[in-house]
């Protein structure tokens, strides 16, 4: 799976986005280490706190398939009306969980446009430097 084609996937992912408020539409695809891709999108809410990032709610759908491994996601978001699309980066909600399961230092952040071969790479590490992870708490397995 290129990159480009994970855009693709998360052009599609887009097209169900359900944001009737901020009409900001996003888009993830999530690509496990087996090359599964698990699609996502932003859920929103009347309450608007419940809302669910479209990242998020890719990762939530892997993990409780059973996935723990993973090797990148792109995400494509922007208003919901817009022809062109710009980079749009993950919120730090999203950087966090995505923490959780990945080796920020060699997880394929790819934020993808309109254009699915105009998109641009980063690590998570350079997304969330220093981040607070599970090896941050792995003092809690000297009690065990
Ligand atoms: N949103 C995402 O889906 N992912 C992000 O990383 C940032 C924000 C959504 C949440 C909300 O539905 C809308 O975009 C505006 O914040």
């Amino acid at each position: 799976m290129t990159n480009e084609e994970l855009v693709a996937k998360a052009l599609e992912a887009r097209k169900m986005a359900y944001a009737p408020y901020s009409h900001h539409t996003v888009g993830a695809a999530l690509l496990t280490k087996d090359d599964k891709v698990y699609l996502g999108c932003n859920i929103e809410n009347a309450a608007y706190t419940p809302t669910n990032c479209a990242e998020r709610t890719a990762v939530f759908k892997a993990v409780s398939e059973g996935e723990r491994e993973f090797k990148a996601i792109a995400i494509v978001g922007g208003p919901d009306n817009a022809d062109k699309l710009s980079l749009c980066a993950p919120c730090g909600v999203c950087r966090q969980v995505l923490n959780e399961f990945v080796d920020a230092d060699t997880f394929d952040v790819v934020l993808g446009t309109d254009v699915p071969s105009d998109y641009k790479t980063f690590k998570l590490s350079e997304l969330l430097p220093l981040g607070f992870g599970p090896k941050s708490m792995a003092f809690l397995h000297d009690y065990k």
